[in-house]
């Protein structure tokens, strides 16, 4: 099945895109600001915190970075207006860091004196490895400005514990989500075995908690998930301090287990027009997710 699963996923791209939708959209809100708001409603209802994620990466105009930002904005708005227990996340290249540093910083500022303002807080996502060192001086540079902004660095990378300790030594308690790591790297940068890249996330975890940064422990892994709560225990952390995160439609059963045993918990939603490109991550990133396409491809 493995096999299979991995051609599907490399044939994903020729796969009719309503079926891509069909299966993908257990992972995504939906299109617009009120499909968002409808599962991040639900969500709260089931006792979990949400963020928003606009889909969207790599602009390449000005005009399309300008869209973003409104896009985000509204969902501020919308947040606050609803009342929904929300914050955003955002990826910088979505707001044109590959175009202009400078032009991007000022976009992004924008937001997060916004979200300050309205009481929000903003999640900077980590892209692949072209972006990490901009994206952590970005980060550097809002936080000396803001509280209300927050990073994610990813246990895969082998520059990370490195850059987690510099980050906790200046100012205020630094806020993180970690994570695995999503992208493909070469081994010269990313740890390429999974129990190496387990090793490592435990260990920059504590090196947070220790240091006592905010954590968002944004792992399905139920391994991952037992060392946190073990760190936690030692450290004798008070839940304030952390909190887990997952993505909307994976592992609900572990999610239900969090939640029920009093950890905070966030749902990582996302949603709009550029869904298909996230689908197709998705679907590659895991390919029993793609074995999920086959079967419906049987039954559509
Ligand atoms: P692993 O991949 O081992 O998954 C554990 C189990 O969970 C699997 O066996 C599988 O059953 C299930 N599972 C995991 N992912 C699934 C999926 N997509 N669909 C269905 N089942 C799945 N990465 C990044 O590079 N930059 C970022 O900014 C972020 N942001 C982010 C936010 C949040 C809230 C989460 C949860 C994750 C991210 N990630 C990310 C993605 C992260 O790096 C990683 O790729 C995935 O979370 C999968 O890693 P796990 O730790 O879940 O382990």
């Amino acid at each position: 099945m493995r096999l299979i699963n991995g051609l599907v996923a490399k044939t994903l791209p020729v796969v009719p895109k309503p079926l891509v939708r069909r299966v993908s959209s257990r992972y995504i809100a939906g299109e617009s600001i009120d499909d968002a708001l409808r599962v991040a409603r639900a969500l709260n209802q089931q006792g979990c915190m949400v963020t928003l994620d606009v889909l969207g990466e790599h602009v390449t105009k000005r005009e399309e970075a300008d869209q973003a930002l409104r896009n985000y904005l509204q969902a501020l708005e919308t947040i606050a207006r609803e009342k929904v227990d929300s914050n955003i996340s955002i990826k910088l290249t979505q707001f044109g860091l590959k175009l202009d540093f400078d032009f991007c910083l000022g976009n992004v500022r924008r937001l997060v004196q916004r979200a300050i303002e309205l009481g929000n807080f903003v999640r900077i996502d980590m892209e692949d490895t072209t972006c990490t060192a901009d994206t952590l001086r970005f980060y550097e540079m809002l936080r000396q400005e803001f509280s209300n902004v927050g990073v994610v660095v990813q246990a895969y990378l082998r520059r990370t514990l490195a850059d987690t300790r510099q980050l906790m030594q200046n100012g205020a308690p630094a806020n993180f989500r970690l994570c695995k790591g999503i992208y493909i790297e070469p081994r010269e940068l990313a740890f390429r075995d999974p129990e190496l890249v387990r090793r490592n996330f435990t260990l920059v975890l504590g090196e947070m908690l220790r240091h006592n940064a905010y954590v968002g422990i944004a792992t399905h892994d139920e391994r991952l998930v037992w060392d946190a709560l073990h760190l936690v225990d030692e450290l004798q952390l008070p839940k304030s301090a952390y909190e887990f995160q997952m993505l909307l439609g994976v592992d609900e059963q572990l999610r239900d287990i969090i939640l029920a045993n009093g950890h905070r918990l966030r749902i990582y939603v996302p949603f709009g027009k550029h869904w298909y490109a996230y689908s197709v991550r998705r679907l590659k990133e895991n390919p029993e997710i793609a074995g999920h396409v086959l079967k419906n491809m049987f039954r559509a």
